[in-house]
Formats: C-alpha cells, structure tokens, sequence
C-alpha cells in the first residue's frame, strides 16, 4: 500500500480529509479503505458535484423549469382507452416482435429500498398474496407466459432476454434468490445479471462523507446509471449479439407491470419510434410520480420533486390536470437507440442532487444520525435520454390496470405500500374473472356484486389471485370460468381452479 501516494492524491481533491483517522485503524480495516479510495476517481467526482450543485437552489430551478414546461400534445400519444380500435394492430405487432426474439426486459433492481425499509433486495417482497409469490417470480412468469403466447401465435420457440441491473447492494442476494428458485423456469442463459456503479455521498462543500472510519458512505449511482452500467458491462453487444431490437425497461416495485408489453411494443414499434414512455393520468397533484412533458420543446420527465406545487396544479379547460401524464417508468428503446446513448450521450446525463440525511461520523470519529440533511446524494435518472431520441413517443394505460407501485412499508402511510399492491392485484384478477363470465358467491351462495368497491383502505377485496402463467392480461380465462360460481379465496393456476375454503385450505 503506498499510502503517501493515496494522501498526495486526496490533497490534490480536496478530499484529505478521508484519511484523518488512518493511524486509529487495524490492518484490516486499512486495506479495506485503500483499496476503496483506490477505486475512485476524486478528480470526476468533483467535476460531478460541481456540475451538479451548479443549477443552485431547488427554488430557482423549479421556477425555471415550470415557466418552460408544456404538456404532452396529441399526436405523439396512444391510449389503452381512447385508441381501442388499434389495440389489436399493436398487440398483433407486439407478439410478432417477441416471436422473433426481437424483444427483451431489462428491470431496474438496483435502488435500496429504503423507504420500504427491507435490507434485501425489493423484487424478493411477498406482499402477501395467497401464493405468496415474490415479485420477480410474478415478473418472471409473465414473461415465460408471454414467450408462450407469441410461440402460440406464430408457431416459433422464441426467448425474451431479462436483463436485470443491481447494485453493489443487491447483486449479490439477486443471484443467489434466482439459484434457489432456479430462474423460476426462464432458461439461465435468457437471465443477464449486471451491475451499476456506486457514488460517495458529499457533504454540501464538496466533501465525501465517511460512514465509519475506515468506510466512505456510498449509494448507487440512480437508475439513470443505468446507461454507464451498459457500457462497461458489454450489455448492449450483448443485445446485439442476440438480435434484439428494442427493450422495455421497468422498475422493480410495480406489482402490475406488463413486461414487455405487446400493446406497448407494438405501438412503439409501429409509430417508428426510438424512445417511448408509458404513462398513466395523474388526477391528484401531489402524487409523487414524475410527468412527461416537453421541456423547451425537447421531451423530458419532472420529477416529482423538481416541480412546484403551483404548476402541479394547474388544470386544462377540460379539468384535468395539465400536466397529467404520470410517468410509471416503463420505457421502451431500440437497440441502435441505446447504442447511441451509450457511445455518444452518456456524459451529457447531469446527476440530480437529493439533499439527505446521511450517517456519518464526527472530527472524533464517533457515529452521528443526522436530524436534517447534511449532504447530498448524487443520481442520474432513466429517462434523462429522451431528449436524444429522434422520434418519442408516449402510450397511456389505465392505472388499475398497470400501476401500484410497492414503495413504502405498512406501517408508514396508507399508499404503495404491500397491503395496496396486494389488493390492487386482487382486484384486478377478480375482475379477470368477473369479464370472463364467472361469479363469485357468499357462504349463503349468494351472488356478489359484480363490481368489487372499496369503501377504505382497511376493506378487503375479493381474494381472487390468477397466476401469470395462466393468463398474462386476462386473456384466455373463460374455459376456467365462464358460467361457474367460485367462493373465494380463489387461485387459479396450471394444476387448475382451487377454492381454497372448500378445499379446506
Ligand atoms: C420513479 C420515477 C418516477 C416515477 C415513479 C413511479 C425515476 C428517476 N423516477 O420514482 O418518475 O413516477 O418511479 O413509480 O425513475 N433504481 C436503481 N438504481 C438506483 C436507484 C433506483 O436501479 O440507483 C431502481 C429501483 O430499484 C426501482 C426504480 O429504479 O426499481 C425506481 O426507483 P425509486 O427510487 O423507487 O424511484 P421513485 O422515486 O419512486
């Protein structure tokens, strides 16, 4: 270890500092800080935080941003609602895409969940639903139901390609679930793990923050690291190698998601477009989702906390919000679209700055939990790219459909927490059922209301769970159900129709 080397360097970045407690740390914990400090370049880590912290404060940004904002127009959107005449067209496109295995996922797992406050990775959360699937076994069967249908479709064996980017976090405990569970029946070769990078958090002049003594405090770098993920990775040769030609990317924590989308794909496919978003309506202006809006005529996301409540909440003639499409983070891209991006535009991606509480230790090295922020944390995010796309378009789906994001724990608040996924899914499956022309009854054997209503979070909705590989969007139930009564809790799955309480389960 040349440590003088290592002081020389610091001092050169201003980021000495980091070795103050050097002479207190046994042999072990010495190696382990050199070789963190190794791994790092200050001089890019300064030139990060300085671009970044350079747009100043958070009010004059957002003023900034507000008075340029204007709203998705017409004629880049497709509906799930309003388009219905092209949704087979689209599903038709879709479906012939995947069967060329021209189609692949790739899932954002590299976030910590900390809001969710589980110390594994989020996509192995049980929200407690009758099978007790995980959500990347639910992901995963959606796909290899998906496979299924395009095969059925056009009679070719097809494979969608998964390619799943973690943290230094959550790589780990990724592998070995998938291992366990032996990819949940995808072939091991269609999985492609990979893993972005890691920044240090910096207090608000610039300096990286020690967690303990010997540890810098690091966190992955946003899931806009996704594109320097991909290039130092070889991922997007990967997707060439196989043929691939455009991708749905998706967070991990919508229980609903539609991986690779036929409809979605499709639509994307057939408007010629290099880059799309899927949206839902925002109906309240406080819903912590991104909007997708043109910026200075350029398309981008404001996230959540980069808009002010006042420009949230301005409404068109018609009453809705203005700025009412709510990006649900599944986007689509070409392949030559990500070539691009990761040979030419990456470094264009300025990191957003979150202002954090972040645990650090004092000059006498003791631990210190912060009561306010008292650094920053540095992050790209995924959709900062659309501005590079030729042509972008947006597709809006209905959010009972496909959103109910897993981000809080219970015990928090009453929203996206696993209770609302759990009950969003239910009710989705129930009304699956329900279109496909199957009841459900009471114990007396009296027919329930058609349709399932809510009156409060507490309220349970009608126990109904539809595996994945049974049907992906509620195609195909009706020789499960139609005509039939079901007492719930009922599953449906590849062994058949159980009713759990008669069952005596
Ligand atoms: C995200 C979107 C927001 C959208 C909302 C919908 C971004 C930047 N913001 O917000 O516009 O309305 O979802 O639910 O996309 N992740 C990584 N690496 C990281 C950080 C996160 O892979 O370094 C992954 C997470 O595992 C997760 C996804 O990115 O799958 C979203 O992260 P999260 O922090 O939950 O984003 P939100 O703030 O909820």
């Amino acid at each position: 270890m040349d440590v003088s080397d290592l002081r020389l360097r610091l001092s050169r970045a201003g980021q000495e500092h980091l070795l103050q407690f050097w002479d207190e740390l046994d042999g072990a914990q010495q190696a382990e800080l050199y070789a963190e400090l190794q791994a790092m370049n200050f001089e890019e880590l300064n030139v990060f935080f300085q671009k970044a912290t350079a747009e100043s404060s958070q009010a004059s940004q957002q003023e900034k941003v507000d008075a340029r904002m204007e709203p998705v127009p017409r004629e880049v959107l497709g509906s799930a609602t309003r388009d219905h005449g092209q949704l087979q067209a689209w599903e038709s496109e879709g479906l012939f895409q995947i069967s060329q295995s021209k189609v692949a996922v790739l899932l954002l797992a590299g976030g910590q969940g900390t809001r969710l406050g589980v110390a594994y990775p989020k996509g192995m959360y049980d929200v407690g639903l009758p099978s007790h699937k995980t959500l990347f076994q639910i992901q995963a069967e959606r796909i290899l139901k998906l496979q299924r249908l395009a095969e059925g479709r056009h009679g070719t064996k097809c494979t969608i390609p998964w390619y799943i980017m973690t943290s230094g976090r959550t790589m780990g405990s990724t592998e070995e679930f998938f291992t366990k569970h032996k990819y949940f029946g995808l072939r091991k070769e269609s999985v492609v793990f990979f893993q972005q990078g890691m920044l240090p958090a910096m207090s608000f002049d610039g300096k990286v923050i020690l967690e303990d003594k010997s540890k810098v405090s690091m966190a992955p770098d946003g899931n806009g690291g996704l594109y320097r993920a991909l290039a130092a990775q070889g991922i997007v040769e990967d997707m060439e190698r196989r043929g691939v030609g455009s991708v749905h990317v998706y967070c991990v924590d919508n229980i609903l998601v539609r991986v690779a989308d036929p409809r979605f794909i499709g639509f994307c496919v057939q408007k010629g477009a290099d880059c799309g978003a899927k949206v839902v309506e925002k109906t309240n202006p406080t819903e912590p989702v991104g909007v997708v809006c043109r910026v200075d005529g350029v398309y981008q996301v404001v996230e959540y906390s980069e808009i002010s409540l006042a420009t949230a909440q301005k409404r068109s003639p018609d009453g809705r919000l203005l700025f009412n499409a709510g990006n649900i983070a599944n986007h689509f891209f070409t392949v030559p679209f990500l070539r691009d991006v990761v040979s030419v535009y990456e470094p264009q991606l300025q990191h957003h700055v979150a202002r954090k509480k972040i645990p650090c230790v004092d000059a006498q090295g003791r631990p210190v939990q912060p009561d306010k922020p008292n650094g920053v944390k540095m992050e790209k995010f995924v959709f900062d790219v659309f501005r590079f796309a030729k042509k972008f378009v947006v597709y809006e789906v209905l959010r009972e459909d496909e959103f109910s994001p897993l981000k809080n724990a219970d015990s928090q608040n009453g929203k996206d927490n696993p209770t609302t996924a759990r009950h969003a899914l239910l009710s989705l499956h129930h009304c699956w059922v329900l279109s496909a022309g199957g009841h459900f009854v009471d114990e007396n054997g009296s027919r329930l209301p058609a349709i399932p209503r809510l009156k409060d979070a507490n309220d349970v909705p009608t126990q109904c769970e539809i595996s994945p590989l049974v049907s992906y969007a509620g195609e195909g139930l009706e020789r499960y159900v139609a005509n039939r009564e079901f007492h719930a809790p009922l599953i449906i799955d590849e062994n058949g129709v159980h009713e759990l309480v008669k069952n005596g389960v």
